[in-house]
């Protein structure tokens, strides 16, 4: 059986990468997917704009009658020894990424909070954070701490609103082949850094966006009715530490 049947969600960030590979596999399993994102899907607005998400979280509310999850993937990647950051950039990262997660939190809970619960759960809500939010990156600065903002931010929210029948988890992507990425490495004299970061992830290849869509899925569905407060490395091994070549020198293959 499909395991999103009869679920109506909210994708943020759905138009590109993460977000529209967590849009069609929930559409595969059966859900009702409303779209967000600047433009081009089914909801243009931007996640710093509060009314407008205030008055599209109504909108789902009234015209499928229920929000049981949302996955908010709606982010932009920036950064920078702090120096070198202009202030207005720093408070356009943490503005779309951590004060973003906020305001699509603050309504989504708003309405998950009055309905009746469906098998004991009343919503369950998804936000991408990053391997950048559970430890530094060199370079990261903004991002990072605008991701380490959305990991607590998430568990804050795990906690406030478990006993509601709301979950709240985190996914930390490592490094995925996505739009955004393609961006960041468009800059020059990447190569060696792009090869570098590639084989920092023990499976030693980037992740795709239908891995991280997976993973959304696993914690919106009732196979995670027993996980609310985590933020899970979906990241190759990116997380689980570093080489140095000794097991190598021990015979390992
Ligand atoms: N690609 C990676 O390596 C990676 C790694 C870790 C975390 N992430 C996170 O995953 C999420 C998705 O990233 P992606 O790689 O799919 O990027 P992407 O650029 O392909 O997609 C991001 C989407 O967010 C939308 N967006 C940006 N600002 C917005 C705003 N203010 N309001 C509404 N929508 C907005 C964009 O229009 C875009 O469609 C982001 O939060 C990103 O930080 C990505």
């Amino acid at each position: 059986m499909a395991r999103m049947e009869g679920k109506v969600a909210i994708v943020t960030g759905a138009a590109s990468g993460i977000g529209a590979a967590t849009g069609a596999r929930f559409r595969a399993e059966g859900a009702t997917v409303v779209g967000w994102d600047l433009h081009g899907v089914d909801v243009d607005l931007d996640v710093r704009d509060e009314s407008a998400i205030a008055a599209a979280v109504g909108a789902v509310v009234r015209d499928h009658g229920r929000l049981d999850a949302v996955v908010h993937a709606a982010g932009v990647a920036g950064g920078g020894p702090v120096h070198m950051v202009p202030t207005e950039e720093w408070d356009r990262v943490v503005d779309i990424n951590l004060k973003g997660t906020f305001l699509v939190g603050k309504h989504a809970v708003a309405a998950m909070l009055v309905q009746e619960p469906v098998d004991g759960e009343r919503g369950s809500i998804v936000n991408i954070a990053s391997v950048e939010g559970l430890a530094g990156t060199e370079g990261g600065s903004t991002y990072n701490a605008a991701k380490g903002g959305v990991v607590i931010l998430t568990k804050n929210m795990a906690i406030d609103y478990g006993r509601s029948g709301i979950r709240v988890n985190a996914i930390c992507p490592g490094f995925i082949a996505t739009p955004m990425l393609e961006g960041v490495f468009a800059m020059g004299g990447m190569e060696a850094i792009l090869a570098d970061i590639t084989a920092a992830h023990q499976l030693g290849r980037l992740g795709r966006a239908d891995e991280i869509a997976a993973a959304a899925l696993f914690l919106c569905s009732r196979d995670a009715s027993f996980v609310t407060g985590v933020a899970l490395p979906v990241d190759g091994g990116y997380t689980a530490g570093h080489r140095h070549g000794v097991s190598e020198l021990m015979g390992l293959a």
